[in-house]
């Protein structure tokens, strides 16, 4: 077992809740990284797993609290990773600056204490992208963080597969970008926040079938989606059979066109037997005018309200929903659909953690994610 660090990306809010979803005993270090005891096996597959974390870092040691002892253990550190000819190093140092120490004086280090020649690759003081690093596979990124005053010494071991990421968000079949899509990254947080547990997984606002994808590339046994435009639900089809075949992926797919009100009325669903509701429902138009924001969010509020009535239809006692509301800030009031929860109270569900919101930037319409367990 050692320690790891899990890097998150730019929601870190979101991407805590997904980590925590999946190895409860993770904790909190900063606001963007937590940490938690795996072996390294464990530790790469979480981590591949994940949609919010970009950077898995493996800790080795406590930092000598002397700048030149420090110096010196960074030395050997780098060394004892070199494989052949020069050493290629990062510095990531995660929190305020922590040390007295250049790449300078590491390098001048190596070179009259060592005889080992290197190079530093220069970036911003977090340390490399994941992008850079991806490409580059023979840096060696230390990385420095400090948590109750001692400094932990460590090394990024992976990272996320920024490519593989694009792939599925360009090169899907079809796309509607006129109606909003979720990014993969965001679906795949909300799929893991449903949990590993859940082997059904239904999206009853599926568009494109993001969520869909998302869930049968973390291995879920039956995923089901449905849409009232026909559109969606034939383009979904198309996107999860290329993804099926592009990934090799065994998993079971069913969509179906409905309007969410009529759901119960299919035979699959009926019997309760769906695990989680992972959703981005209707979000209201992108650019609402802001005398129309009233009329917009009673709209909604009906629709939600709606929709939930009928996930009871098909939801087991205990499961959960991972849903997307819609919020728009004016300069004078936020429209939101908060009211909404207590009366999805009286019917059973309860969040489970509070509200995070996630939304791109100069986005009109800021979404916000909430989780519901059902208790029937
Ligand atoms: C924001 S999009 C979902 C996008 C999806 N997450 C994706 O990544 O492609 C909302 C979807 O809800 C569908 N929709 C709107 N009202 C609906 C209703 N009453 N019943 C079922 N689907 C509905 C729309 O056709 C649209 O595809």
């Amino acid at each position: 077992m050692s320690k790891y660090l899990f890097l998150f990306g730019n929601t870190p809010k979101l991407s805590w809740l997904e980590l925590s979803s999946l190895v409860p005993s993770s904790e909190l270090v900063r606001e963007n990284v937590a940490q938690t005891d795996l072996d390294s096996e464990e530790a790469q597959q979480i981590f591949a797993k994940l949609g919010g974390s970009v950077k898995l870092i493996e800790i080795t040691t406590n930092l000598n609290p002397d700048a030149k002892g420090a110096l010196s253990q960074i030395a050997e550190f780098l060394a004892s990773k070199k494989s052949s000819g020069k050493i290629t190093f990062s510095l990531g140092i995660l929190g305020q600056d922590l040390l007295d120490i250049s790449e300078t004086d590491i390098k001048k280090y190596l070179r009259d204490k060592m005889s080992l020649s290197s190079r530093f690759i220069e970036h911003k003081q977090s340390g490399l992208s994941a992008s850079v690093l991806l490409h580059q596979e023979k840096v060696i990124e230390v990385i420095l963080l400090e948590v109750d005053g001692q400094v932990w010494l460590g090394q990024t071991v992976a990272v996320q597969d920024i490519d593989d990421w694009t792939k599925r968000d360009r090169r899907k079949p079809y796309a509607d970008r006129k109606k909003g899509m979720l990014p993969p990254k965001v679906a795949r947080m909300m799929v893991n926040i449903a949990g590993t547990e859940a082997k059904t997984i239904y999206d009853p606002f599926c568009g494109t079938g993001t969520v869909l994808a998302e869930a049968l590339m973390t291995g879920h046994d039956l995923v089901v989606g449905s849409d009232l435009d026909g559109d969606a639900t034939a383009g979904a089809e198309k996107n999860l059979a290329w993804l099926k075949k592009e990934y090799g992926l065994s998993g079971e797919v069913k969509i179906f066109l409905s309007d969410v009100t009529q759901i119960n009325k299919y035979s699959d669903l009926k019997n309760n037997q769906v695990d989680a509701i992972v959703t981005e429902p209707f979000l209201g138009k992108p650019r609402p005018q802001i005398e129309q924001l009233d009329n917009i969010y009673k709209g909604l509020e009906k629709l939600y309200l709606g929709a939930f009535k009928v996930f009871k239809e098909v939801l087991k006692n205990g499961g959960k929903v991972v849903i997307v509301f819609p919020m728009v800030q004016t300069y004078k009031t936020t429209y939101s659909l908060e009211n909404l929860i207590d009366k999805l109270e009286q019917l059973g569900y309860t969040t489970t953690s509070e509200p995070v919101l996630y939304a791109r930037e100069n986005a009109v319409v800021q979404r916000q994610v909430f989780v519901f367990k059902l208790t029937k």
